[in-house]
């Protein structure tokens, strides 16, 4: 393991302050679930769902509580997360997959047009530009045509550099995530301003496409955080 990822994982393992982010909806959880449940009506067929770095899979369940869930495939790096994941997909008994690792490598180990979804909340940015660009071809590959990707994640604004964004969430976070204790602010401002790597909105428009996907509807927009629908064509 790389110790970038080392350094994520041993983030996320510590599952309470995550937890803290996701109650206080720092995020727009609230907002990202009922625009998931919305899709999933819209979409209007069993899923086959690979969840790239899943946490505890509280999205994924919320998300898609009412959805005909055919396969549930979930990956993260945090075995913690892992085992909370286990008992949140309780419900999805025998129909559930999780994987504990890299979720590039779990990817790669798919076979092609094997889902119809693949959910990618706030995981991908972790990654260097040149990696979310293999990523998407990757996760191209694993969905079958109409099959579609969910991506949600911090988001640049056109001509702020990386340094400016992460400099403006960390400074958002010890100020305004105050469900938060004072020592986990820092620890998780510490952690965008080292793992952070968002990309502009046409950036991943533009990578999106060359992926082979189009952009279908908006799912978020909340702060610095916004997500959409992409459709394999
Ligand atoms: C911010 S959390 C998002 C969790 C959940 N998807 C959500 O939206 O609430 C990011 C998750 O991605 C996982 N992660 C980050 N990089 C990863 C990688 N390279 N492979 C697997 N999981 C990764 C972390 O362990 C963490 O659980």
């Amino acid at each position: 393991m790389t110790a970038k990822l080392a350094a994520v994982k041993q983030v996320f393992e510590q599952r309470s302050m995550y937890d803290a982010v996701v109650t206080g909806n720092y995020m727009h959880h609230a907002e990202l679930i009922a625009a998931l449940a919305a899709w999933a009506k819209e979409f209007g067929r069993p899923l086959r769902i690979v969840d790239v770095g899943c946490g505890d899979a509280s999205l994924a369940a919320k998300s898609f509580a009412v959805a005909p869930i055919e396969h549930y495939i979930g990956v993260d790096i945090a075995e913690s997360s892992i085992e909370q994941a286990r008992a949140t997909t309780a419900a999805w008994n025998g129909r559930v997959e999780l994987i504990c690792g890299n979720l590039f490598d779990a990817l790669h180990g798919l076979a092609d047009e094997s889902a119809n979804v693949v959910l990618a909340s706030h995981s991908l940015h972790h990654f260097s530009t040149a990696d979310k660009v293999k990523l998407l071809r990757e996760i191209g590959r694993v969905l079958e045509p109409g099959g579609v990707l969910l991506w949600i994640d911090a988001v640049r604004d056109e001509g702020e550099s990386r340094d400016e964004f992460v400099n403006g969430l960390a400074g958002e976070i010890k100020r305004d995530w105050t469900l938060l204790s004072v020592e986990e602010r820092g620890r998780a401002a510490e952690h965008v301003l080292t793992s952070d790597f968002p990309e502009t909105e046409a950036w991943m428009m533009e990578q999106t496409a060359a992926a082979g996907l189009s952009t279908e509807s908006m799912l978020l927009k909340g702060g610095s955080f916004r997500g959409w629908a992409f459709k394999k064509r």
